[in-house]
């Protein structure tokens, strides 16, 4: 069985997903080990609930990101994962740590990269009077949200939408999304290569997957 280590700041709802489908072996995998950097991340909760190990690492005892993000690497480590997923992961990784785990690290960002890396994308979507929204899961490279594309979901943004709507709303994908793509990676069909995605053989186009 392939082992899985997902890394959280808060609620968790997106390892939850990821949970369920391993649970439902629409993964081929085992949650090994869920990390926080912070205590009260409500994530640790259900990682407990399913009886998965769930630990806290506060960047407060370390002197430096650097020293924080060695020790993380070495307690991820000691569950020899095959992949790393960020799931509302709200810290910046070193370079030495995104390099340790080049290829087999995955996260996933509120909108449609390369639009709104960074903080607050639904504020900006809604300031901007966007219509279509979404999120996307990408691999992790030196790039803050820039690494290759992997898989999109759109979601539409309606007149008097609030941001707890359209946060909902993206949620809503992003639980039917990674999953899909950590399975994809664990049963050895989606590969970071060329800083590209390919799925099956094939490079992935900028937006990732298309269906069509
Ligand atoms: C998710 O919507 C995820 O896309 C976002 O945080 C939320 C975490 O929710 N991630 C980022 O903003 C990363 N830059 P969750 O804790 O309920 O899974």
């Amino acid at each position: 069985m392939k082992n899985i280590v997902v890394l959280i700041s808060g609620n968790g709802s997106n390892l939850q997903a990821i949970i369920d489908a391993c649970e439902n072996k629409k993964i081929s995998g085992t949650i090994r080990a869920v990390f926080s950097n912070r205590a009260d991340a409500f994530g640790l909760e259900r990682a407990r609930e399913a009886n998965i190990p769930a630990h806290t690492l506060l960047a407060s005892q370390f002197a430096s990101r650097e020293a924080f993000d060695r020790e993380l690497m070495q307690e991820i480590d000691a569950y020899a994962p095959d992949v790393v997923v960020l799931a509302g992961f709200m810290r910046i990784l070193s370079a030495d740590f995104v390099a340790h785990y080049a290829g087999r690290l995955l996260n996933i960002h509120p909108s449609l990269l390369p639009k709104y890396p960074g903080l607050h994308t639904h504020r900006q979507v809604l300031e901007n009077g966007d219509e279509v929204h979404g999120t996307s899961v990408h691999f992790v490279t030196d790039e803050l949200d820039g690494g290759p594309v992997i898989l999109q979901a759109q979601v539409p943004v309606f007149a008097g939408d609030s941001e707890e709507d359209v946060t909902a709303r993206v949620q809503t994908q992003e639980h039917a999304i990674y999953p899909l793509v950590v399975g994809w990676f664990l049963d050895g069909r989606l590969v970071m290569q060329d800083n590209s995605a390919w799925l099956d053989g094939v490079r992935l186009p900028a937006q990732g997957y298309a269906a069509d």
